[in-house]
């Protein structure tokens, strides 16, 4: 298939729309010229077709960031790279419209939507440019006399970033910004779905001067192809956002060369709403935390435990609320609600609301696919009167389904809670302070909003425990994720320290 060039909307940088690859500073089409179709979630046609590289250009890929990564870490000093990371983040900001543009296209979020997340990616990338120059290390008592230790932290050297398309520019800089502050370079895999902003973020990230061995995109359709990252012994880290099933399968192959992984894997968020809540308060944030991105980020509610008490008010505002929602294509105006990634996510939801009504579940609102929309939608969804045994109370939905969960008392709803081999993001409401302090303990997950829906932000730590995977993100953590503390030891220092007593 030839590769495509129209895009329904005109950019104001146009060569920001690229749809082939980056290898060594080479925009290129694949050796054997293949490509895979983009589809727009919001009208299910064709957006643009991009290139689809193999398995040999992720190793002319890994090999060409291993040399990168040396000179780099090499060459540069902390502020040499905060600075790169700087410049790119300006461009970021300077190029806002037309990333929220191609963003919202790919991926179907509303255009504020996507301008929110440019906005989120590029404070990952100014959050890393300022932790590049705090990079510090330790002096240690040593207990050999007239020695010393000292610990430096150093690159891991090249890093596989596979990257999923619910979060196509954020989840990008939050992984990146933290490797060049490292002094790493990186190999990246776009989702299929959404390759394109990557694709422009790396121009800008080469616009801002950051050395094009550093960074090198291969967008692929080819699942072997892209294994070459975890398989590869070159590639010394790898970072995954995605579901559990793939992450634990990269951590075994990685696992075999002993590569460092940070995975942020799937969740299944409680929200808890106690009798003693501000109501209004839980309502807002509910309408953020589940409908965000029509219920696409890990972090989303998916089971709301809404005490009895409080139940009928609760669900009779979020319907409310729910009802003013207007879905359409990101990029019109007036739309405040995009469509699913694919036609596989709607099923999804469609199966998840049979489920619960077959069980029992009343729907407040919502429970299909708009009828004047052709596009992969579905209506957001309001059920109350949802169970334990049906399947969203266990699987993470992903989409626009609100299930209301009724509860009678605090440690009931902390075990209901905890039900789940998940622990990536939990929510609560309390006026109580004592409660706050004791369900936040108590609950099992790497997050924790408490009278708030969103806790997603570059100065915080983001992952989760149990099957949520392992690692963090963001935060002054999400550095050290990059790199390795070396030791050094320096004996028979001339310190006039005796030989010791013991
Ligand atoms: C995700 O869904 O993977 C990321 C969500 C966020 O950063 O808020």
């Amino acid at each position: 298939m030839a590769i495509t060039t129209e895009f329904p909307i005109s950019l104001r940088d146009p060569t920001l729309l690229d749809c082939r690859g980056l290898i060594n500073g080479e925009w290129r089409e694949a050796v054997n010229q293949k490509t895979f179709p983009v589809y727009e979630p919001a009208t299910g046609s064709v957006l643009h077709s991009c290139a689809d590289f193999g398995r040999e250009e992720f190793v002319e890929a890994i090999n060409a960031a291993y040399v990168g990564y040396r000179s780099f870490y090499k060459d540069t000093t902390a502020k040499d790279r905060a600075q790169l990371l700087r410049r790119w983040h300006d461009l970021i900001i300077e190029n806002m419209e037309d990333l929220a543009i191609i963003l919202s296209l790919e991926n179907g979020k509303t255009l504020a939507e996507a301008k929110g997340e440019v906005t989120y990616a590029a404070t990952f990338v100014a959050w890393f440019a300022e932790e590049a120059v705090r990079n510090y290390g330790d002096v240690i008592p040593s207990s050999y006399a007239n020695s010393t230790v000292l610990t430096y932290k150093e690159p891991v050297g090249v890093c596989g970033i596979i990257t999923p398309w619910n979060f196509p520019a954020a989840m990008i800089t939050r992984k990146i910004a933290p490797a060049f502050a490292a002094g790493c370079s990186v190999v990246i895999k776009p989702p299929s779905e959404t390759p394109f902003s990557a694709i422009a973020l790396a121009k800008l990230a080469l616009k801002g001067g950051i050395p094009s061995s550093l960074i090198h995109v291969i967008p692929t359709k080819d699942r072997k192809a892209s294994l070459e990252l975890a398989n590869n012994p070159l590639v010394r880290k790898i970072s995954f956002t995605g579901s559990t099933s793939v992450g634990k399968m990269l951590t075994k192959l990685a696992s075999e060369t002993m590569k460092k992984v940070s995975m942020e894997l799937g969740g299944n968020a409680p929200f808890v709403v106690f009798e003693d809540a501000d109501l209004d308060q839980a309502v807002d944030a509910a309408l953020i935390c589940k409908f965000r991105a029509s219920g696409q980020t890990c972090v989303c509610a998916n089971r709301l435990y809404v005490h009895r008490q409080v139940l009928e008010p609760f669900a009779e505002k979020l319907t409310a609320k729910v009802r003013t929602l207007k879905l359409g294509r990101g990029i019109d105006d007036g739309t405040t609600q995009g469509p699913l990634v694919n036609a596989a996510a709607v099923e999804k939801v469609k199966v998840h609301v049979a489920d619960a009504l077959a069980k029992g579940g009343q729907l407040w609102t919502g429970g299909k696919p708009p009828s004047h929309l052709s596009g992969f939608f579905f209506e957001p969804t309001i059920i109350t009167g949802a169970t334990a045994d049906m399947a969203v109370a266990t699987e993470e939905t992903f989409g626009p389904l609100a299930a209301i969960f009724p509860f009678e008392s605090e440690e009931d709803v902390i075990t209901q809670a905890n039900a789940s081999e998940y622990g990536l993001a939990g929510y609560f409401f309390s006026q109580n302070v004592s409660r706050i302090f004791r369900v936040a303990r108590q609950l099992e997950c790497g997050m924790i909003g408490v009278n708030t829906g969103l806790i997603s932000a570059a100065e915080s730590p983001f992952g989760g425990i149990k099957e949520s995977g392992v690692g963090r993100e963001g935060s002054r953590y999400g550095l050290s994720e990059y790199q390795n503390i070396k030791s050094v030891t320096i004996g028979n220092l001339s310190w006039g320290v005796g030989k010791g007593r013991l």
